[in-house]
């Protein structure tokens, strides 16, 4: 008993301590503001522009931006030279200009008034103060006629926290745009709710969440803690606390206590922490005292480069550069990423290929993103992509070759020589290609080195890891149900010696074959299923045996042969629906769409309640959609989650997450339902609706991110954009996409069943309108 009450007692003190330099720090000396107080643009007489802490080191009030005589409601360090800014307002407004004022209103309200009178919030408390106070530490706060504090600007950081700040658990900090640009930019330091402090890259405009492609530093404490929050301490300690108070992780050390600290993402993406000390003539100099990312690693930071474009490292400064056949997107700003300077095949058109190249890429790799793997040599793999309409890039390695569409996202140096990059270059872009690209070596820390290695690793491994346990099922065998068993030599007969390949999935290769009743059929080699599982492997097959719908690829049989497993599936025709969507002479026409759409949902509501075992699919992608000959479309893959051995999904730190169609609590330490399910059939519904994948370049801003442009056409009511020329009949339209909001809603609990998608799909429900999907936390 002894010892645990002491941890108890220790903690207890350790709580006391915390808090008590909290309330040090925050009731250390204020300057009061009583009621009826302004603020003026234009200062005369009593009226001032801003108001000083008590020791002068902080100001609250307008901030001039002295290039466009302007101004901003914001906090500042009233004695650096440049006056730097440390909160501010209103960020995506535009700025002020002058006439306006700030005033404590008699009834308790923070607010800004035009010369014209109209008044805008600067605060959102909900009950009326009757004072305000700013303290020495350039906290802003409000209280209420009980002295309790209503507001505080150190609840809602904008880029910075300060010495006695901290960033509360699903808060994040946003760099700005440019010096001159104070709107939200595009580097995130995230306090996420699964204890991981991450700073990351966001498409300009984005508003959905991070995926670890985006990520480059993290505070690698995923599953630290719960409400952990990043504090910073008035001596430059920052670490982050858990719900208890008890450190889980130090990031930087104590400093003298006698500066002001004050931590930024600033808008080159790094994430710095600064001391600022008042010198002798009465000025306040600035250092920095840590970076997460180092000053010697500029391309380390994600984003810097465009789409399709490279960083390339000259000592501690960066430039981009496009690959052949490329060239920037705006003459005048590299950063912006790289266009193509040919123009593509049209496809099925296959005398056109004959004037494309495949032009190697020396020491490169970007984040995959492959619509399709398969296993072949390096001169099938060029010639593979060369044939395929769709293919603008090759990644190569141990025999895998994976096809990329445009964008190639994340370029950079390859140190390893691991993997062979090709890209697919015609027409104009040829003439350069006698250029060889080289990479100047760049010294990047081990750290990135391995964060690189991990992460092709990981990308090639994920798959198999993310599936959902279920709950155990009756030990009935293969033989049950009416699957036949074939022998390896029949399967391998059937196939031609596994001659023709069709693609590889996530849990193997498939080649087409025919039985000797002239059958055709798709026969899946799988690989990395877990060992010693024979009765699993039997229990799988005969849940996967036992279903029978019409929009889910039929198993006719499988191998179980010492150490082959091989699954025997009817031939699909159509190919698959990635394919369909992207391939302009195969699309399918909007009442094929809608058929589509409605015949998947039916599968999956099959999968999750109807059949004898519920079956999670974890992998519902355009990949995994099978047409047949009258492109009816089958579910495929389904079963195979399970079989592909124990749960270590949750074990990954730094780099696990979604890679499109996964949803939220893949990434984060929440069950996995068969709501993950309905969450990527809403993107894929997404992705139906409007004939295109989910991120695609050589579009607006603001159409990058399908999801994000759905939702934004939906809110301003302007679905017709969504299938351009289209004809397609509105109400159906709006149907559709309000179904697909419902199904991508972050909050698993927001999102229909199956049952009830489909029938708001076949309109047999009113649908409410859908809130934004990423706000429904
Ligand atoms: C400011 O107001 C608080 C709360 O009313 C009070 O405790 C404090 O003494 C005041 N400070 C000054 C400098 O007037
Ligand atoms: C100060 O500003 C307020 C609000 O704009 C205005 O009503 C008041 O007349 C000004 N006082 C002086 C002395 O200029
Ligand atoms: C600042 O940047 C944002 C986002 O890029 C842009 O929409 C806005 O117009 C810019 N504001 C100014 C004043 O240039
Ligand atoms: C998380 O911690 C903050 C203080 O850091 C507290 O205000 C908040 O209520 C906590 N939230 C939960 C869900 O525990
Ligand atoms: C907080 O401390 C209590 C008692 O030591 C412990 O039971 C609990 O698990 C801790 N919670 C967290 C989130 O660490
Ligand atoms: C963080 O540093 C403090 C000393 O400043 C130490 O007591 C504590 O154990 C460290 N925490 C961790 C998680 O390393
Ligand atoms: C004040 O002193 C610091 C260092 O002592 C110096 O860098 C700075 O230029 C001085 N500023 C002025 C205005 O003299
Ligand atoms: C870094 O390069 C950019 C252009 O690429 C240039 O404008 C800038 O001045 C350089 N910075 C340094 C510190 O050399
Ligand atoms: C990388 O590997 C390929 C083949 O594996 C080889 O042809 C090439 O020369 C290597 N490049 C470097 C820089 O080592």
């Amino acid at each position: 008993m002894a010892p645990f009450h002491s941890v108890l007692i220790l903690l207890f003190l350790a709580t006391i301590s915390l808090s008590s330099t909290r309330v040090e720090a925050q009731f250390s000396a204020s300057r009061n503001i009583s009621l009826g107080s302004s603020l003026s643009t234009t200062p005369t007489g009593n009226n001032q522009s801003f108001w000083l802490s008590p020791s002068g080191n902080f100001a609250f009030g307008f901030y001039p931006l002295s290039i466009t005589q302007t101004f901003l409601v914001g906090i500042w360090l009233e004695n650096t030279p440049e006056k730097t800014l440390v909160w501010f307002a209103n960020r995506d407004s535009p700025p002020l200009s002058n006439g306006y004022s700030i005033i404590l209103n008699t009834d308790g309200r923070l607010i800004l008034r035009d010369s014209q009178t109209q008044e805008t919030p600067i605060s959102d408390n909900s009950l009326p103060a009757s004072l305000a106070s700013l303290f020495d530490n350039g906290n802003f706060v409000l209280y209420n006629s009980q002295s309790h504090l209503i507001w505080a600007t150190f609840d809602s950081p904008t880029d910075s926290i300060l010495s006695g700040q901290s960033l509360k658990n699903a808060f994040n900090l946003a760099s700005k745009v440019s010096e001159s640009n104070y709107s939200t930019g595009k580097y995130r330091l995230v306090m996420q709710v699964d204890a991981n402090l991450v700073l990351a890259y966001v498409v300009q405009g984005a508003k959905t969440y991070i995926t670890s492609d985006d990520v480059y530093w993290s505070s690698d404490t995923y599953n630290g803690g719960t409400n952990v929050s990043l504090n910073l301490d008035p001596d430059g300690h920052m670490y982050l606390i858990d719900a208890n108070s008890s450190n889980i992780k130090n990031i930087t050390n104590s400093q003298a206590r006698r500066s002001i600290y004050r931590a930024t993402v600033g808008i080159e993406g790094n994430f710095q922490l600064f001391s600022h000390n008042l010198e002798a003539n009465g000025t306040m100099s600035s250092s920095i005292i840590w970076s997460a990312i180092s000053e010697q690693n500029p391309c380390e930071i994600k984003g810097r480069c465009g789409f399709n474009s490279y960083c390339l490292q000259k000592s501690t400064n960066y430039s981009c550069h496009c690959p052949v056949g490329f060239e920037s997107i705006n003459q005048d700003d590299s950063s912006q990423g790289c266009k193509k300077k040919f123009v593509d095949a049209e496809c099925g058109d296959k005398s056109g290929s004959n004037s494309f190249e495949m032009i190697p890429l020396e020491n490169t790799i970007w984040i995959d993103n492959s619509y399709e793997a398969v296993v072949t040599n390096e001169q099938s793999c060029r010639q593979d992509c060369l044939n395929d309409c769709e293919c603008a890039a090759v990644l190569f390695q141990d025999q895998i070759c994976s096809k990329q569409s445009l964008p190639l996202r994340y370029m950079m140096p390859d140190f390893q020589n691991l993997t062979n990059a090709f890209i697919k270059v015609g027409g104009n872009g040829l003439k350069q290609s006698q250029n060889k690209m080289l990479w100047i070596g760049i010294a990047l820390t081990i750290s990135f080195f391995i964060l690189v290695l991990v992460s092709v690793f990981l990308f090639i491994y994920s798959r198999y890891r993310r599936y959902q346990r279920l709950p155990k099922q009756s030990k009935s065998r293969a033989e049950d149900s009416n699957l036949r068993s074939f022998s390896h030599g029949e399967l391998e007969k059937a196939t031609g010696g596994f001659k023709e390949n069709l693609g590889r999935g996530a849990f193997g290769t498939v080649f087409r074959g025919q039985l000797p009743n002239g059958v055709s059929i798709a026969v899946k080699k799988l690989e990395k299923i877990v060992e010693d599982g024979e009765k699993e492997f039997q229990s799988e097959v005969t849940t996967i045996g036992k279903t029978h719908h019409k929009n889910l690829v039929r198993l006719l049989g499988y191998c179980d042969e010492s150490t082959h497993r091989l699954l025997v599936y009817q031939f699909m025709s159509n190919g698959s629906l990635a394919n369909l969507l992207l391939k302009r002479e195969m699309r399918p026409n909007w009442a094929q769409r809608v058929q589509i759409s409605l015949g998947i949902a039916r599968g999956l509501l099959y999968l999750h309640e109807e059949c004898e075992t519920q079956i999670i699919h974890c992998d519902i992608k355009p990949q995994n959609i099978l047409l047949d000959e009258k492109k009816m479309p089958k579910i495929s893959d389904f079963g195979l989650a399970k079989l592909m051995g124990p749960d270590q999904t949750r074990t990954m730190t730094v780099l696990r997450g979604t890679r499109g169609y996964w949803a939220p609590e893949w990434h984060k330490n929440m069950p996995i339902t068969a709501k993950v399910d309905v969450y990527s059939y809403g993107i894929m519904l997404l992705e139906i609706i409007c004939c295109r994948k989910r991120l695609e370049i050589g579009v607006a801003d603001e159409e990058i991110l399908l999801s994000d442009w759905v939702n934004d056409c939906f809110e301003r009511g302007e679905l017709e954009k969504l299938v351009r020329e289209e004809e397609v009949e509105q109400c159906e339209l709006e149907r559709l996409v309000m179904v697909g909001l419902w199904c991508m809603q972050d909050n698993p609990n927001m999102r229909p069943s199956m049952r009830k998608v489909v029938s708001m799909l076949e309109g047999l429900v009113e649908i409410p309108r859908p809130p934004n999907p990423s706000l429904s936390e």
